[in-house]
């Protein structure tokens, strides 16, 4: 069977400001997606970076006295340190100021423009530069834009972008391609946005320099959200389309995204595409907010939680998790560090790092650090193993939605039914009662914890690994394909540490 690709992105980040937790999450997302279907053995590109044009951009480099160049460079590395500190394995970090970005910025800008589809005209209406969009004079509430951006009335010659013509296009193609926008409630929000009528977008501005040439016309920098969408075929190689990197990702790819640009994504970009003959993605998936705390995250309100202070608290792994779990993609969640030290501790270090902990050192202490070996199997211990292979397939196909959430639902459930074999099946009564027994009930639960630490290793890059380490599982070894082979009697087991240490107050 030929290798299935996967090609995820995030959104490309504003460099206006530094990261915080909200931009965390989309790429821990995406790097615990990554890290999934390269588990399960597929080829993946995952793609994030910065975009670092725009009027907003100018305006952030000019406040703090800086060139935009010399600005975004410094932000543009903090977003990238972020991604090693959060662990992340991505294989590209674009940016929008890079030379190959531009290539492929203004070449689809000309197909498009050769194909009659962009032109020139007057844009006069309301703009919101925190926001880099346009706005309707009936979208505004009280003035201001729906997300409370301030807006400002715009009178400038522009290039548009026949919007208007890919209406019925998108409808047809959203009705024939249900999971393109996911969830449903979003593709449902998309689809009356673009059956309540589309119009012509301006895709270019005259007022500031800071963007991508248009074509031809030097006046002209592109609007912003033109040359960022773009971001995406550039990593693949754009504009060469012929090449295996590009057949092969492109018509895989899955975009994360927040919802407040979906729009953008699922609404602009596949009208571009369309215009550029050149085919979709496969999905568009918003996901949903993180409030502080129960309040809006914001500079004004002081509350804006940087990863770095989580991970310096509780670590990597806790942050990870509590991303993964707290909150089901697609809905918002509120971010605390009282529930990110409750769920550390009750579901990684009572339940999971417990389990290992305790069976480990059971083993080390009793069985002379080796796997016992395994005697006749009760149905309990059959019971408790063919779980963990229902869980395995199950997960399997929940990656392919992207339901990062019921994943480590699935998992937490496979952890608690292995703590109540360990409490009913109690080995260190069994020791003096019936050692034999006693053997093969450590014997299964070596084969789960191995298993459970296994599928905990794309969130847990740290714990997972450490576990499987006490287990003696060679690193190259930890794949998909090694999962129901079994450590059998003999097997070495090294004195376990704590993985998940209680946190102070
Ligand atoms: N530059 C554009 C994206 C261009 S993609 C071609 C942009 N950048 S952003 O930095 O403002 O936002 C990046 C992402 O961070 C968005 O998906 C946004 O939804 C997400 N988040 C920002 N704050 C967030 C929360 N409080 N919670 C969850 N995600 C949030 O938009």
């Amino acid at each position: 069977m030929a290798t299935e690709h996967v090609y995820l992105t995030t959104p490309i980040y504003y460099v206006n400001d530094n990261p915080h937790i909200g931009s965390a999450y989309t790429t821990v997302v995406c790097d615990v997606l990554a890290r999934l279907n390269r588990f399960y053995g597929k080829k993946v590109l995952f793609l994030t970076g910065t975009d670092e044009h725009g009027q907003k951009i100018e305006k952030a480099a000019l406040a703090k006295g800086q060139a935009p160049q010399a600005f975004v460079d410094e932000v543009s590395q903090k977003f990238k340190d972020l991604t090693q500190i959060l662990g992340c394995e991505n294989d590209i970090f674009i940016r929008t100021t890079e030379p190959r970005h531009y290539k492929a910025a203004q070449s689809i800008w000309q197909t498009i423009f050769d194909k009659g589809l962009i032109y020139k005209s007057t844009y006069e209406g309301w703009y919101a530069i925190r926001d880099e969009a346009f706005y309707q004079e009936s979208e505004l509430v009280d003035g201001k834009a729906p997300s409370g951006a301030e807006v400002e009335w715009v009178v400038e010659e522009s290039y548009f972008f026949k919007l208007s013509a890919f209406q019925d296009q998108l409808l047809d193609f959203y009705e024939k391609n249900t999971g393109f926008i996911m969830p449903d409630s979003r593709r449902n929000e998309v689809i009356s946005f673009v059956k309540s009528g589309l119009k012509d977008l301006s895709v270019s501005r005259k007022s500031f320099k800071w963007g991508v040439p248009v074509p031809n016309d030097p006046d002209h920098v592109m609007y912003v959200w033109f040359d960022a969408l773009t971001n995406y075929i550039t990593a693949l190689g754009y504009p060469d389309v012929t090449s295996d990197t590009f057949k092969n990702f492109w018509p895989q790819t899955i975009h994360m995204l927040g919802k407040d640009i979906l729009r953008f994504h699922a609404v602009y970009w596949p009208a571009f595409l369309m215009a550029a003959d050149l085919p979709m993605p496969k999905r568009i998936f918003a996901h949903g907010w993180w409030t502080v705390e129960g309040q809006k995250m914001s500079k004004s309100l002081g509350n804006v939680v940087h990863p770095s202070d989580i991970i310096n608290m509780a670590g990597l792994d806790a942050l990870r998790y509590f991303f993964i779990r707290e909150m089901p993609l697609g809905s918002d969640g509120d971010f605390s560090a009282t529930a990110l030290k409750q769920r550390y501790h009750s579901e990684l270090g009572n339940a999971y790092g417990n389990l290992a902990q305790r069976v480990l050192s059971f083993i080390a202490k009793n069985c002379e650090s080796k796997v016992p070996g395994k005697h006749d199997l009760h149905e309990a211990d059959q019971q408790l193993l063919d779980e963990s292979m229902k869980v395995f397939h199950d997960i399997k196909e929940l990656v392919d939605n992207q339901a990062t959430y019921k994943y480590c639902e699935k998992l937490l459930h496979l952890v608690s039914l292995a703590n109540q074999y360990v409490d009913f099946q109690k080995p260190w009564s069994l020791r003096k009662e019936d050692p034999i027994r006693m053997e093969t009930v450590l014997w299964v639960l070596v084969q789960i914890i191995k298993r459970i630490s296994f599928l905990f290793q794309p969130i847990l890059i740290h714990g997972a690994g450490k576990i499987l380490a006490f287990l003696n599982v060679p690193e190259d070894q930890r794949s998909s394909s090694y999962y129901d082979a079994c450590l059998e009697g003999g097997h070495p087991i090294s004195q376990p540490e704590p993985v998940f240490p209680r946190l102070e107050d």
